[in-house]
Formats: C-alpha cells, structure tokens, sequence
C-alpha cells in the first residue's frame, strides 16, 4: 500500500470541492483559530489550537464545524470520529479520503451524546499533514509527511517536509516575470512548482524522492481550483540535481535545495529533505558550478544557500572563488548573493541538531552537536553564512558582474519585485559607462528617507543617512556631495549638471566631484535608491 497520497482526478475533485466548502483556506482557518492560537501554532505550539478545536459534547456542533476538524486532523493530527469527517467531507466521504491515501481508519470508541442513546463511532487518523496555503491569487493546499508535532518523534529518513521558513523565503525573492519554461529543482511538496504554475508556461519539478514527487503530483492536482484557474503542465522528473534536465534549458530555475551542512558520519540519520549526502558546502558550490549549463541567454537562477566561510577568509573571498570557479568551468554568470545571517559552528549545530526531533538536553542532542562541531573544527570553519542567491546568463557577450551584499534586518515581502528591479538596475550598469550614468536625470525612490544626526546645538549634522524604507532596507552614509546631489535629484537635471552646479557652489573642481559621487551613484542606482 502506498504510504504517500494517491491521484485520483474525480476523488481530488471532489475533495477540492468539499476543502473549498469548509473554508479550509489561509484566511478562513486564521478566522476559525483566532489570532492567539493561529500566532501559536506558527511558533509550533499546538495547545491553543487544540484547545480551541475540541470536538464537543454532540456530534451536532462537530457537524457545523468541518473547518475546525479538519484543523485537528490534518494540521495537528489528532483523531476525529468518522462522522466527524464525513460531515466536513460530505461529497467525498471518509472512503473516499482512506482511498485517496489521506486518513485510515483507527480504533472504534464509545460515543455518548447527551439525550441519545450510546453510540459506537471509529476514529480516523490522518497519514498525512494537509494544510491551506496561498498567494493573493490563489487558494492552494499542500499535503506532506506528517509534522514532527503530530508523529510525537524523531522523522522518517524520507521524510518529505510541508512549507517551512526556507519555503516561504525562496517564494517571496523569487523573480514573477513570464517564464516560457521553469525549473523546480528539489520540489519537495512541490511548493515552488505551485507559485510557478502562477506565471510560467511549462514548469519541470525534479526531486531524488520518489516519494516526494508523489506528494507534489498530488498538490498539483489539487491546485487546480475555480480561483486558481487552469494549471500549467508540469512534468515531474526523478534523479539528482541537474541530472534529470540535463540538455534542456530554462528561462527560471528555482531551487530550495537541500542546503544544511551535515556532518558524514555514518551513525547521523540523514535526512532527505536538508541534506544532500555531501561533505561540507559542496552541494550549493556544484550547484554554483552546473546551474549555467541549463540557463537560456538572459535566464536566471534562484536558491538558498548556507556556505562555510574558514578562518582567515571573509564570506565574499569564499564566494569570489566560487564564482571565479563557476566562470572557467562553463558560460560566466552574473552573480547576486545577498548574505542574510551568518552564524558561528555552535549556534549552526543548535539549530540542526534540534531539527528531527532531538531533544536539547538528552543523550542523542548532545552527540549531534558534538559531530556538528568536530565536522566544522575538521575544516577550520569560523563561521557558516546563509543567504539568497541569483545567478543571471547575459543575454549578450559582455562582461559579467558580481554583487555579494549583506542584509541583516527587515526586507521588503515580497522581495522578488526589488530582486527584478535589481537585476536590471545592475545588467544596465554593466553596460553603460559613468558618462552614459552621468547623463540621466536620476530621482531619489519615493521609499528614501534622509536622518541628521549631530551633537545637541551643532550646526552641521555630524553624520547623514540615507534610508531606503522598502527593498534590502540598505542605510548609506552619505557626505557632503552626495547628500547635496540627492537633495536636488528629483528627474529634472542630470547627474551631470547636478553635480557641476554643486561643485561651483563649493568652489570644488568638477571633474573631482565627479570621480568622488559617481561610484556611491553606481551604488544607489544598483539598489534602486535612485532611479
Ligand atoms: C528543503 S527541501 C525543499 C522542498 C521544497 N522545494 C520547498 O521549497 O519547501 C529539499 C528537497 O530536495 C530533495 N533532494 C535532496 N537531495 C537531492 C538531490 N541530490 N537532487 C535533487 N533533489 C534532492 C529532497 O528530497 C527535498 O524534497
């Protein structure tokens, strides 16, 4: 018998119908939890939605609440009674949910309803987690393995994870332009390959987990809504990384991959869903290396990442020989990484050992952490950063460019706009000179503020920020020059006669002033601040 979902198109019909029916969506199970006990469930504590779903004392209430039963079974896998589910399934009926491989039947129970004689229900429990998710254009539910929260214990090896942080981070930076035909590599529960379906033509899915595979073929069935409309044709592919795609190429290549960096000994369970079986960062880095040989000219390539930085070396080192690399092995990319955390080899070990169901404090937690920690000490590892990266192939012969920044705090959500904006901010600069720079009226964005701070009762300010509110959020200190320009920069004059005017004002040479402001406008106009 399968131990994943099972498509069946009537069948997935049907429960469509009835999930729709319940009000089994993001905004109708946020409506049914409240915000106390939705807010707690994201911090994965599932009492007040447990709580808050009890069935109660007459089967007539659980009646008129199929969106809380669903809750319970699916999302925090409890129990329900069959006639529960029957009344929050009612067209496709709890055989109908045993044969598409989403709940069994459990154990009978005595049922007492106040007023009525004693009953005899069964229980039916879920094998597998269904959640609602979506974007402002579409309702979506995703099925995966059930959650470390309701197996109670440590995952199956080929566990196949729902939608986590790292999901919702790759979907948020990810590029929405048309795509003639994307790429999913590693899909999982097929997350990435459902926003696809939003702007892609054909769509490829990849994953080295027949059982994933099975579970995106089924969201993807499932995706296909009134709301959503039709969905595009997507072929899933099994095999690792590029193999099953190998002489084909793409306008998108997206990819959560299994990043973690996992130390090789033999008595660590690996998990499918974060680790890629190789030593160290060497998953993301050949990914680095290969992802250009399926990028059509003027393609780009989205995924997360976590790369080990050494003593002695900085994370942009790391990533200059990684690119550096990637450019003698095959067609020279453009390259954006923007560097979101960075942590020390204990933090790193804490969060991963955790992950699975180790708890901190006992016996098998401890041995993670102490592996995690001589894996990292093996290879003088300082520090592990994690971050996004965006790989571009030039539509034409010019030279490539690079950007390796670092954000820490807040960034716009969702990031793809800026990303896009990005790229062709920074494709433009790549092919056109300082004087061609010089020679457009550039306006400070509307999202740009400017901070003076200076000592009480000073004249002058002692320093000048300059604070974009949306995109990367970046904060630039600005000096005299170009606190002048961008208080003048409003699309009337070009930087050129701005900046001249300037310098007359100042009794400064032109030509100076504009060696000085033309690379901080470089800068500005990468990360539209100026545009
Ligand atoms: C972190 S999960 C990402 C799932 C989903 N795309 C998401 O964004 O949540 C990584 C996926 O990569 C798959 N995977 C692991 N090793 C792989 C490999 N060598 N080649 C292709 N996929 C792999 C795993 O089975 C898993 O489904």
């Amino acid at each position: 018998m399968s131990d994943t979902p099972v498509v069946d198109e009537a069948l997935v019909a049907l429960l469509r119908a009835d999930l729709t029916a319940a009000r089994f969506t993001v905004d109708g199970v946020a409506e049914r939890l409240g915000p106390v006990a939705s807010a707690a469930l994201h911090r994965e504590q599932p009492l007040p939605a447990l709580l808050a779903t009890e069935p109660s004392a007459t089967s007539d209430a659980d009646a008129t609440d199929a969106c809380g039963v669903l809750v319970r079974l699916f999302t925090l896998g409890r129990p329900v009674a069959a006639s529960a589910l029957a009344a929050a399934l009612p067209t496709l009926g709890v055989e109908g949910a045993v044969a598409l491989g989403l709940v069994r039947l459990g154990a009978s129970r005595a049922g007492f309803a106040a007023g009525r004689p004693v009953t005899s229900d069964r229980e039916v429990v879920a094998t597998c987690d269904l959640r609602p998710y979506g974007d402002d254009a579409h309702d979506w539910w995703v099925a995966s393995d059930l959650s470390e929260l309701a197996v109670g214990g440590p995952l199956r090896p080929d566990h196949v994870l729902g939608i986590g942080g790292a999901s919702t981070t790759l979907a948020s930076w990810t590029v929405r332009r048309p795509a003639e035909r994307a790429l999913d590599l590693g899909t999982g529960c097929g997350v990435q390959a459902l926003h696809l379906t939003g702007h892609a033509r054909s769509i490829v899915a990849t994953d080295i987990s027949e059982r994933a595979l099975a579970y995106a073929a089924f969201n993807l069935a499932l995706a296909a809504s009134e709301r959503s409309g039709a969905v595009p044709p997507v072929e899933l592919l099994s095999g690792d990384l590029l193999d099953p795609v190998e002489g084909q190429s793409f306008s998108l290549v997206v990819s959560n991959p299994p990043f973690v960096i996992t130390p090789r000994d033999e008595h660590l369970p690996l998990y499918e869903y974060r680790d890629g079986g190789r030593a160290g960062d060497t998953l993301v880095r050949s990914l680095v290396r290969q992802v250009g040989s399926v990028l059509e000219p003027g393609g780009v390539a989205q995924f997360l990442g976590n790369w080990e930085v050494p003593a002695g070396r900085t994370w942009r080192e790391v990533w200059g020989e990684w690119l550096d690399e990637q450019a003698r092995d095959g067609v020279a990319l453009d390259a954006w990484v923007v560097q979101r955390e960075s942590q020390d080899p204990a933090e790193y070990a804490e969060l991963w050992a955790r992950d699975g169901g180790a708890q901190p404090g006992s016996e098998p937690h401890s041995q993670l952490y102490a592996a995690w920690l001589r894996d990292f000490a093996s290879r003088d590892v300082e520090r592990v950063g994690f971050g996004v990266v965006t790989l571009q192939r030039p539509a034409t012969d010019r030279p490539v460019w690079r950007s390796l920044d670092e954000a820490n705090g807040p960034v716009a959500a969702p990031m793809g706009p800026t990303v896009d904006a990005g790229l062709r901010a920074r494709t433009w600069l790549a092919e056109h000179s300082d004087d061609d720079l010089l020679d457009i009226a550039w306006s400070c964005a509307p999202d740009v503020t400017e901070e003076r701070h200076g000592r009480p009762g000073a004249e002058d300010p002692a320093v000048i920020l300059v604070r974009q509110g949306g995109g990367l959020g970046r904060v630039v200190r600005a000096g005299t020059l170009l606190a002048a320009y961008l208080g003048v920069a409003d699309g009337d004059l070009t930087a050129r006669a701005a900046l001249d005017a300037i310098a007359t004002l100042l009794d400064l040479d032109p030509a100076q002033v504009r060696a000085e402001t033309v690379p901080q406008l470089r800068d500005l106009v990468a990360d539209g601040l100026l545009v």
